[in-house]
């Protein structure tokens, strides 16, 4: 088993990493994570897996079952390929990693399911390019219609049905959508995204719930004149409007122990003597719950217009992508917390979403696992599992998987 994660392991490595920052860019559809799809096809192959493939690049392998098992609700386990920009090398891949080896891991065994047992790949988990998060989970599980996804753009004005036929995926309406009616239960394991392992000092842990998040794009327009020759009070700078908007965002979710983030910001003209004429910035908003949220958005949205009215600029905000709080079944998280030979995993909460977290709010019976992260950093370069760490999350996937499917 060790040696079959490592072999996987190694041969992902190289695919999509910059040699500059050692971090991954392995957007959809594009060339790095098209290799990784076509290496998750050449797995599944070499296992003698059945693919159903969707017009979006949604994808499931499935193992079939011995007997009756055909018509018993299906089990999956998966997770996504593409990543944030410059991100981390587990965030995605060691939930398809594991599952695959999990999977060999039962089967040498010697275990019989009785119940298809399917390895999954979401497409667009990350919504690194189309700003949606969970792109591919959401359209298979109809929280988002294919009407609405094709209006989707991204940074370069691509449509998402034009990046889709350039890898010569067809879209929902000739591919259709994966048929998920018959998944009985989700697993996806991922790398942890904080230190709350570490500090327990746990290999592994099983979630609890996600924090509800979403994605606010703040337009800011202005006035663009010389950096020069325009007086101080003369001057309609959205720049202005968006520094104060990001300290206040900061404060509020400190205030509120939430979460805000402006981590993407573009101006234009961007000239560094002209005062801009617009500033568009993203907020990534997390709360415990989702009228906590609700509540972070609109204080930090009422002060950037009231300091858009001081600066002489106007301010539109746009949701991009909303999920709502996930609670995860707490018995199905409970039974896979308690099935190790050392005791107890930790069940914990999570602030990062997951497509996990789109099937759970589907109605889809869902758990997620944890690996330790030593570093506790995550969506970077420096996002970090060790391999011992990694074979116990197969394990313990393993061990989850088969007593599911008896
Ligand atoms: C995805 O990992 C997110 O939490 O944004
Ligand atoms: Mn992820
Ligand atoms: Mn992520």
């Amino acid at each position: 088993m060790a040696d079959d994660f490592e072999r996987m392991w190694a041969e992902l490595a190289p695919i999509g990493r910059s040699s500059a920052s050692g971090g991954y860019f392995r957007q959809p559809f594009l060339g790095a994570e098209t290799e990784l799809r076509a290496w998750f096809g050449e797995q599944v192959a070499a296992r003698g897996l059945e693919v159903e493939a969707d017009g979006v690049g949604n994808v499931v392998a499935w193992w079939d079952p011995v007997g009756v098992g055909a018509a018993a609700p299906a089990l999956l386990t998966g997770s996504h390929l593409d990543s944030v920009l410059d991100g981390g090398a587990y965030d995605g891949p060691l939930g398809v990693v594991s599952a695959l080896a999990a999977l060999d891991l039962l089967r040498s065994r010697g275990v019989r399911p009785q119940r298809r047992i399917g390895v999954s790949v979401f497409a667009e988990e990350e919504g690194s390019r189309f700003g949606l998060a969970c792109l591919g989970s959401r359209l298979a599980t109809g929280a988002l219609s294919w009407a609405d996804a094709q209006e989707l753009r991204d940074r370069d004005g691509v449509f998402l049905g034009d990046a889709l036929a350039s890898v010569g995926l067809p879209g929902a309406t000739e591919g259709g959508l994966l048929d998920l009616s018959g998944v009985g239960t989700f697993v996806e394991l991922h790398v942890e995204q904080g230190r709350d392992l570490v500090d327990r000092g746990a290999a592994v842990g099983v979630a609890s719930e996600i924090w509800p998040h979403g994605r606010y794009r703040f337009d800011l327009t202005g006035e663009a004149n010389h950096a020069g020759t325009t007086r101080m009070e003369d001057r309609a700078d959205p720049m202005l409007t968006y520094a104060m908007t990001a300290l206040a965002a900061n404060k509020q979710a400190r205030l509120s122990g939430s979460r805000a983030t402006f981590g993407r910001v573009e101006v234009e003209p961007n000239g560094t003597n002209a005062v801009p004429s617009r500033v568009t910035a993203w907020l990534d908003a997390r709360c415990a719950s989702d009228a906590e949220l609700a509540d972070l958005v609109a204080v930090v949205t009422r002060q950037a217009s009231e300091r858009a009215e001081r600066d002489g600029t106007a301010l539109v905000v746009t949701a991009e992508s909303v999920s709502v709080s996930v609670a995860f079944d707490a018995s199905l998280a409970r039974s896979v917390a308690v099935d190790h030979a050392g005791g107890d995993w930790p069940v914990i909460p999570t602030e990062a979403g997951h497509d996990a977290g789109i099937l759970s709010a589907a109605g889809i019976p869902t758990a997620m696992l944890f690996v330790r992260n030593p570093t506790g950093v995550s969506h970077s370069p420096a996002e970090s599992a060790e391999l011992p760490d990694c074979l116990v999350g197969v394990s313990a996937l393993a061990d989850t998987l088969e007593r599911l499917a008896r």
